[in-house]
């Protein structure tokens, strides 16, 4: 399936999705969070999930994530059908999410939290550890050196011996993006990225994710801050009350009545308030 952007200039330009839903509906004790939610997410491109609170949204990342399972509907990862899935298994395809509030492992310092979240651990075969102390001494060296690598990159190399609960939010968001990093997605699902994040720090975030879209991963972000979403996303997905609402470039979903009403306005009020 392929999206077609009539937004861009070059209309009819057309877009693999890397991700794409249809139907998905989740009930919590009778009320439902997600209601028919669907939606294709283009390859190679910074989407953003946006709409009111309660709107659905974080249940949607679950869902997709495989860290919920959906009461119906279908979830695509490029060709595979992947409904259902657990969680192991969505990341062993390439789908990897970070978390609203920080999952970061407290007690443990910023780069063992790194070596955590790495996708090769033969180590963890007690067959392995038996049979090629080799393989998991290689392993475990090329592990460390790329987790040094991405402290770099985010600026945590220095604070690598620190636990990571003595950092600040925005520490905490980029911890737990360069986790998610580390297993190497091709599809990453971000879930409040710039929140708690002081000021200073939220472009620095947003270049991040914008190196990430430059290293060909794909990337869905909920954020409720359209600067944000204006300079870094180059689609949006409106949902409101478990529904999608519409789909395109904020430019365009600025002039839809529809979605002024149900999102924007709240949130341009909010801000000719401040
Ligand atoms: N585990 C749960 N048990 C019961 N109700 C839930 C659960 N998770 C979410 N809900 C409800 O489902 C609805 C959608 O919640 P969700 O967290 O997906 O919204 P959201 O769009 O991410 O909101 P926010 O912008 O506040 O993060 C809300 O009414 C919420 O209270
Ligand atoms: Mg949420």
């Amino acid at each position: 399936m392929s999206i077609t952007d009539t937004s861009n200039p070059a209309a009819g330009t057309t877009l693999s999705a890397a991700l794409r839903c249809s139907g998905l509906t989740k009930a919590f004790q009778g009320v439902h969070a997600v209601n028919g939610a669907e939606f294709s997410i283009p390859t190679g491109q910074i989407t953003a999930l946006i709409g009111p609170n309660g709107a659905g949204k974080t249940t949607v990342v679950n869902i997709l994530s495989g860290a919920m399972k959906s009461d119906s509907g279908q979830i695509f990862i490029g060709e595979t059908e992947t409904t259902g899935w657990p969680s192991h298994r969505v990341a062993r395809h390439g789908l990897l999410r970070t978390f609203q509030l920080s999952r970061e492992l407290g007690g443990l310092t910023v780069l063992e939290n790194l070596l955590t979240a790495a996708p090769n651990q033969a180590g963890d075969s007690l067959f392995n550890v038996l049979t090629r102390p080799g393989l998991i001494r290689r392993q475990e060296r090329e592990n460390a050196q790329r987790a040094l690598e991405l402290l770099e990159v985010y600026g945590l190399y220095r604070h690598r011996d620190t636990p990571a609960r003595e950092l600040s939010g925005g520490q905490k968001k980029l911890l737990e993006i360069s986790r998610a990093v580390m297993g190497s997605p091709s599809i990453l699902l971000l879930d409040e990225p710039m929140a708690g994040v002081n000021p200073a720090l939220i472009d620095v975030l947003g270049n991040y994710i914008l190196e990430l879209k430059r290293d060909g991963v794909t990337v869905l972000m909920i954020e409720h801050n359209l600067g944000v979403v204006e300079r870094i996303c180059d689609y949006v997905i409106v949902l409101a009350e478990g529904r999608t609402l519409a789909t395109g470039r904020l430019s365009d979903l600025r002039q839809n009545t529809e979605v002024v009403k149900a999102y924007l306005g709240e949130v341009m009020d909010a801000s000719a308030a401040n």
